[in-house]
């Protein structure tokens, strides 16, 4: 594969991080690719052979098409109008991109692709929403979640997903479903874990108000386990 040092423009913390995800040499499918960036930004840099950029409207896939031109990935980069996995063979592709959209529906994509189970077939997925409605599903699924991690992009915080199909190792401990792969090493790990912390005292809150007081100490459990993986993690990286 041709290496190309500085393909002329980068991508922010978010993408960034996807593409970190991404095995080297996989042939890609970016569902949901609008602009286009991410796989032509991976296949100029040489890490992919090929990659279909995909998307369910056709604005966004002009607008991939015109940066795929501009850019002079024609050779590695295609683009299709696809909802979801739908047009999107099982062959064409091992490392599976679906990122800035609503958790669920990336879950609603995934559940209509079985053949994502088959073989060593990679996800990537970055959710915008509904993480841990994400997480929760892909353990029902039998995804298990290999890594993940996160990435500050001011004022926003966001978590990156690499699951594959492994139903001996969906994760299993307390408070998973709200933690995933997370390990809570880095500021931006610590900020999402206390982000979600926060937000989860206001329901807990907001519980209580309603009379509903054991959903509310069930959660303050939850909020308990994020805090103390924020916390000692931190304490970790200071000594
Ligand atoms: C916010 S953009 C995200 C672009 C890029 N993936 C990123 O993370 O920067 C979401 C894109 O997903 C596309 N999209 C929404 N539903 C989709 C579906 N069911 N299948 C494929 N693409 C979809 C939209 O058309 C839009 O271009």
């Amino acid at each position: 594969m041709e290496q190309v040092q500085n393909p002329g423009f980068s991508l922010g913390a978010r993408l960034s991080l996807c593409a970190e995800m991404v095995r080297s040499g996989a042939r890609l499918a970016d569902i949901g690719t609008d602009h286009g960036y991410l796989p032509i930004w991976l296949f100029l840099q040489g890490r992919i052979t090929k990659a279909i950029a995909a998307d369910v409207r056709e604005g966004p896939l002009q607008a991939a098409k015109q940066n795929i031109e501009r850019w002079k990935a024609e050779n590695g980069v295609s683009t299709r109008l696809s909802d979801g996995l739908k047009s999107i063979l099982p062959q064409e592709a091992e490392d599976i991109v679906i990122a800035g959209m609503g958790g669920e529906l990336i879950a609603r994509i995934i559940q209509e692709a079985s053949w994502l189970k088959q073989g060593e077939k990679r996800l990537i997925l970055q959710p915008m929403t509904c993480q841990t409605q994400l997480r929760k599903f892909l353990a029902e699924e039998g995804f298990a979640i290999l890594k993940e991690k996160a990435v500050q992009e001011p004022p926003r915080v966001y978590t990156v997903i690499l699951a594959a199909y492994d139903p001996q190792n969906v994760l299993q401990f307390p408070g998973w479903e709200e933690i995933g792969g997370l390990t809570g090493e880095t500021p931006a790990e610590r900020c999402y874990l206390l982000k979600r912390a926060a937000s989860l005292r206001k329901q807990a809150n907001g519980l209580r108000l309603a009379g509903k007081e054991q959903e509310a100490k069930d959660l303050e459990e939850t909020i308990q386990i994020l805090c103390a993986k924020a916390e000692n993690s931190g304490k970790d990286e200071d000594r």
